[in-house]
């Protein structure tokens, strides 16, 4: 395995660590919200990206045919996924995809599902666009999170939905959605001629145990491929969040079509050489660094985080981290959870995701926990969230 190297993110310009006055109107905190993390990228990436700037010849690129050989060979190797291709389009990030995907296969004032409590900038690729945001909750049975599929259907129906955003691995609960799931949720779909974008970004980050299923595979062959694509990018897996560089999936030609006809006309087909060849290099050389990156985020972060917590601040209900490196925990068993963020930000001075954000004010009292991070780092939040309760 590949050493995780450290790196200190404050005053590099971090979202997460530079960006907190912004968004929590102080400065000072323990910041474990931004998912990303706080581990250099691996040697071979540096590498790469060393050698294209000490080349020094930065003009426009052709992207190599070795970059889409890259990333078949990733999903092929970890995944056992065979993407082709002739399905692949770019986007420059998987935020940008969804919000596109809702222009492009819905109308004004159609209505798009989702399944909350869910990643928010969802609701805003929606509603900013004219949509009409129907939210879909997840079952919550002492912390673990599952589907009520009829109620997902008359949500469905009462609405007239015309497009899913799909959330596999789902942040914030970090459920990895098994196959039996998948089906019945696209099954529902089909029925009632509802078009799917799964984003799978978080597909590489899955606990030991686990098995990610692409939503384009849940069922036979080629079954689900007229009504699903699917959004990817090695930026959750190997932090590469700055090279803007994500994959579209679409193994449908009418479909696809749509999508060229789109990013044609906003004049969007590829990205920047970094993000090329940053990706390609992980997906290449980065087998060793992802393993000990695994190895961190499950065996020593969530575990320390699940038995700290079960000692020490017992009321805390997590949620198992089945995939995603986010840990979503219910403090609502320790304090009032309208007061908890007030608390965890002024007594406990660690900056999170608080749950309002993934789908209004009864997620009070739910924070996550970014556990991409050290560990000093997550008994650091740890700590917090137990001075929080103080
Ligand atoms: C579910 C999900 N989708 C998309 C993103 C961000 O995608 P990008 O940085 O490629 O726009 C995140 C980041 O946290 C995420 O959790």
């Amino acid at each position: 395995m590949e050493k995780l190297e450290f790196v200190d993110r404050r005053n590099t310009n971090s979202s997460k660590w530079d960006g907190l006055n912004r968004q929590f109107g102080r400065e000072g905190l323990h910041a474990m919200w931004v998912a990303d993390m706080d581990f250099k990228v691996p040697q071979c990436v540096r590498k790469a990206l060393a050698d294209y700037v000490d080349l020094g010849a930065m003009g426009y690129m052709a992207v190599p045919e070795s970059y889409y050989e890259a990333v078949i060979n990733w999903e092929k190797m970890v995944h056992g996924y065979e993407i082709k291709r002739q399905w692949m389009r770019f986007s420059p990030g998987v935020v940008a995809a969804f919000h596109w995907a809702v222009r492009i296969f819905t109308e004004p004032g159609d209505a798009v599902i989702v399944n909350t409590p869910v990643y928010y900038p969802f609701f805003h690729a929606v509603t900013s666009n004219g949509r009409k945001l129907v939210k879909s909750d997840l079952v919550n049975e002492n912390g673990h999170y599952s589907i009520d599929f009829e109620k997902f259907r008359s949500d469905i129906r009462a609405n007239d939905v015309k497009l899913f955003i799909l959330c596999s691995p789902h942040n914030p609960v970090g459920r990895v959605w098994t196959s039996h799931e998948l089906r019945r949720l696209l099954n529902i779909c089909r029925e009632n001629g509802v078009m799917v974008v799964a984003d799978e970004i978080h597909h590489d980050l899955i606990a030991p145990g686990n098995e990610f299923i692409p939503a384009l595979q849940c069922g036979e062959p080629g079954e689900f491929d007229n009504m699903v694509i699917a959004l990817s990018a090695p930026s959750k897996t190997f932090n590469l969040a700055a090279g803007q560089n994500s994959i579209v999936t679409i193994p449908d030609e009418k479909i696809r079509r749509k999508w060229d006809d789109f990013s044609s006309a906003i004049s969007v087909n590829q990205g920047n050489p970094f993000g090329y060849i940053a990706a390609e290099a992980a997906y290449r050389g980065g087998r060793d660094w992802y393993d000990a990156i695994i190895h961190q985020i499950y065996h020593i972060n969530f575990n320390y985080l699940r038995e700290r917590l079960a000692k020490d601040l017992p009321g805390a209900a997590v949620s198992d981290l089945q995939g995603t490196y986010l840990a979503w925990i219910d403090m609502r068993g320790v304090m009032e959870p309208s007061s908890v963020k007030e608390a965890v930000l002024e007594k406990g001075k660690l900056a999170v995701d608080f749950g309002d954000w993934f789908g209004g004010e009864k997620y009070n009292g739910f924070v996550r926990m970014n556990l991409a991070a050290p560990l000093e780092y997550v008994k650091k939040g740890a700590d917090a969230l137990i001075a929080s309760a103080e």
